[in-house]
C-alpha cells in the first residue's frame, strides 16, 4: 500500500499515546507466568504485541480481549505448543520467548516473517546454551544462526554470570527470564545499560527472583516514548505546532531522544512526572522550533535512543551543520538495515546524507521535496519518512506505508486529526 503525505501547515492537539510496546510484550509474558487473572490496560496496539499474545496462547495462557487491553491468566505449567510459534515481524517476541521456552525446558519451534528470518539469533541462543538450554537455529550462509529456531525438551539449566558483547535488552531479558523459569541465578553484564523494563518488572513481581509471580489485579501501560518521538519530530517541524503527549513512559533508558532533540534546539518539556506500574511517566509538551542545530550522537547514548535514530536522522536534515550518528551498527540488524533504508529514503527526498558503517552523516539544512520512497518493510522507516514528508514540498509517496501497523496502527489517522 502507498501512503501519500503532504507538507503540513498545522499540527496541534492533545494525544493519548498508544501503550508502550516494549512494556506490553513483557506485561503479557509476566501475565502468562502468573496463575492469577491480570488485566493489562492500554496494551500496545499493533501486530508485534499481537504476535506475543498469539504465541503465549499457544503456550497455554488464557487471553481475553477487552477494550484497549486484555485479561490474561497463565496455565499451571506452560504447554508444549502443537504448532510453530509464529513471531511475525517481532524480534522482541522471538528473543524473549527463547528465554521463556529455554527456562521452561519445553520443545518448541519459533519462526517469523522474511525480515525476522534475516535477523541474528545466535546472540540469544549462544548464551542460553551456556546456561544449558538445548536449542539451535537454521545456519545462514556465513554459519550464523537464524530463524526458524528449535528448542528441545528437557535438560537442566545452571545459574551463571554472562557478559553479552552488544547491549541488547532482548538478549538480557531472555537470559533473566530463563533464570526465573528454571529457578537458577542468572546475572547479565552488558557494555552499556539497555532498557531495564524486565528488571523493573522482576523487582516488582518476583522480588526474591522466583516464581510464582505476584502480579497486581491490573497493570496500566504508559504511552510509548518511541511512538511519541515521531510526533515530537513532526511538531518540531511544523510552524506554530504544539502537541501535548499524555502519560508517556519517561524511563531514562528510553528517552535519549528527548535529550538529543533538546541539544538540536528542539522545545520538549516533561511535566507532571510520576511513577506508574514501576515506570516513570510524564506529560510531554513539544512545540515547533527553529533553527535546529546539528549534533553528534555517540555510542554510549545509542541504546537509549536506538529506535529513534531514524527519525533523528530526519530532524538532522533540517539542522544547521553536520550531524553524525556513530556507534550504531545495530541499526543494520533491525527490521530492515535502517542505515541504508534511511540514507536511501532521505536522499530521494533531497537530503545530503551518507551511510557510514556504524551510523549516518547528515549535512543540513536542506529543503526536502516530495518523492517516492520505500518503507523497506520497516514500521520505523515508514513513519520516519512520513515525518520527512510533512516538511517536504509537494507530495511524498511511501511504498509500504502500512508497515506502521506493526507498532502504531493509528499513526496516519492521528496525524490527520492533528491537522496534517
Ligand atoms: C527492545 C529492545 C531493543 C529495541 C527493540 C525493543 C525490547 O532491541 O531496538 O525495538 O523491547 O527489549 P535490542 O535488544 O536488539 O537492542
Amino acid at each position: 500500500m502507498n501512503v501519500c503525505i503532504e507538507k503540513a501547515t498545522r499540527l496541534s492537539g492533545e494525544v493519548r499515546l498508544p501503550g508502550d510496546k516494549s512494556l506490553s510484550h513483557r506485561a503479557l509474558i509476566f501475565g502468562a507466568l502468573s496463575h492469577r487473572l491480570t488485566e493489562i490496560r492500554n496494551l500496545a496496539p499493533g501486530k508485534d504485541v499481537e504476535a506475543t499474545a498469539r504465541c503465549l496462547r499457544a503456550l497455554g495462557a488464557t487471553i481475553e480481549r477487552i477494550d484497549h487491553g486484555v485479561r490474561i491468566q497463565g496455565p499451571k505449567r506452560l504447554q508444549t505448543p502443537t504448532g510453530v510459534l509464529d513471531c511475525g515481524n517481532s524480534g522482541t517476541t522471538m528473543r524473549l520467548l527463547c528465554g521463556v521456552i529455554a527456562g521452561a525446558k519445553i520443545a518448541a519451534v519459533l519462526d517469523g516473517d522474511e525480515s525476522l528470518r534475516r535477523r541474528p539469533m545466535g546472540r540469544v541462543l549462544e548464551p542460553l546454551r551456556r546456561l544449558g538450554a538445548r536449542c539451535e537455529g537454521r545456519r545462514g550462509p556465513n554459519g550464523e544462526e537464524l530463524a526458524p529456531l528449535v528448542f528441545h525438551a528437557g535438560g537442566s539449566l545452571v545459574g551463571k554470570e554472562i557478559a553479552i558483547p552488544v547491549a541488547s535488552a532482548q538478549v538480557k531479558s531472555a537470559l533473566l527470564l530463563a533464570g526465573l523459569l528454571a529457578d537458577v541465578p542468572v546475572r547479565v553484564r552488558e557494555p552499556v545499560l539497555s532498557r531495564d523494563h524486565t528488571e523493573r518488572m522482576l523487582a516488582a513481581f518476583a522480588p526474591d527472583g522466583r516464581l510464582p509471580l505476584r502480579l497486581p489485579d491490573a497493570l496500566d501501560m504508559p504511552g510509548d516514548p518511541s511512538s511519541a518521538a515521531f510526533l515530537a519530530a513532526a511538531a518540531t517541524f511544523v510552524p506554530d505546532a504544539e502537541l501535548l503527549l499524555l502519560d508517556m513512559n519517561a524511563n531514562p533508558t528510553r528517552i535519549g531522544w528527548v535529550e538529543a532533540l533538546r541539544r538540536m534546539g528542539g522545545r520538549v518539556e516533561l511535566r507532571d512526572e510520576r511513577v506508574v506500574a514501576g515506570e516513570p511517566v510524564a506529560t510531554v509538551v513539544v512545540r515547533h522550533a527553529r533553527p535546529l542545530r546539528a549534533i553528534r550522537v555517540e555510542a554510549a547514548e545509542v541504546p537509549a535512543l536506538i529506535d529513534e535514530l531514524p527519525v533523528l536522522a530526519v530532524l538532522a536534515t533540517q539542522a544547521e551543520g553536520t550531524t553524525e550518528i556513530r556507534g550504531a551498527r545495530e541499526l543494520r540488524v533491525k527490521e530492515s538495515d535502517r542505515i541504508e533504508a534511511m540514507a536511501e529514503g532521505l536522499s530521494r527526498l533531497g537530503a545530503r546524507i551518507e551511510a557510514l558503517d556504524d551510523g549516518l552523516r547528515i549535512h543540513g539544512p536542506t529543503p526536502l521535496r516530495g518523492a517516492r520512497v520505500r518503507a523497506h518493510g520497516d514500521h520505523r522507516v515508514a513513519m520516519s519518512l512520513a515525518v520527512a514528508g510533512l516538511v517536504a514540498e509537494g507530495q511524498t509517496w511511501i511504498e509500504g506505508g502500512e508497515w506502521a501497523e506493526i507498532s502504531f496502527p493509528d499513526f496516519y489517522d492521528l496525524l490527520e486529526r492533528l491537522g496534517a
